[in-house]
């Protein structure tokens, strides 16, 4: 019990160092949310978005999962890209995944790790599709952190294939969805350049509004 027992110590300790510091802060902080980012990240617990981000509680809306991976039949994911784009009126999606990640590495391995196996075949398609360049690449590591790079570009297509945010960019909302990648070993996040904002970035199969036109 002793180690639960300290997270509430250290939660009374900070709550009360900020409610010192603002008597209001968390009463206005209740009152409302308005993000202006949804973070897609991975579950790693070395990859905490709010820190990496120098992001506020009520700054940044969150969705985590192994890997990062947005797939069109995961209610889960879809339902807070949905919220946050529809609801809170978010302005960037940011797909941020991270170098040496564990889902990667084993969507890597020629072995079996139980059920997770399904949810990492994503990862394995994204290695399919781009297997000549990373067979090309010298030493695992490098080849992982390869997979990590084109793993966030792939997943921000994916997000841009929703119909949330075509949706959302029919409707000339103001939204852009971003790919980045950390780095654990000393804490930088990097931009890959894979920023999209409008549908007619989107690959053609995979637009809805337009089609309709
Ligand atoms: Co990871």
């Amino acid at each position: 019990m002793g180690d639960i027992q300290k997270i509430f110590e250290h939660n009374k300790i900070w709550a009360d160092k900020i409610k010192q510091d603002d008597p209001n802060y968390f009463i206005e902080l209740s009152k409302k949310q308005t993000p202006e980012y949804l973070w897609i990240g991975c579950s790693d617990s070395r990859v905490a978005s709010n820190q990496v981000s120098g992001l506020r509680p009520g700054e940044l809306f969150v969705h985590r999962n192994i890997a990062n991976v947005i797939v069109p039949t995961d209610l889960n994911c879809l339902s807070v890209v949905q919220f946050a784009v529809e609801v809170l009126k978010i302005k960037h999606i940011i797909v941020c995944g991270h170098y040496g990640c564990g889902g990667i590495k084993a969507a890597l391995e020629l072995k079996e790790h139980g059920l997770i196996d399904n949810w990492l075949s994503h990862i394995r398609t994204v290695h399919r599709t781009h297997r000549e360049e990373l067979n090309g690449i010298k030493g695992q590591d490098n080849r992982v952190n390869r997979l990590c790079e084109l793993n966030v570009i792939e997943q921000v297509a994916n997000v841009c294939n929703t119909s949330i945010v075509q949706r959302a960019w029919n409707n000339g909302n103001e939204l852009s969805v971003h790919g980045w990648i950390y780095n654990m070993t000393d804490g930088n996040l990097k931009d890959l350049g894979v920023s999209v904002n409008s549908l007619e970035q989107v690959c053609e199969t995979f637009r809805f509004g337009s089609m309709l036109r």
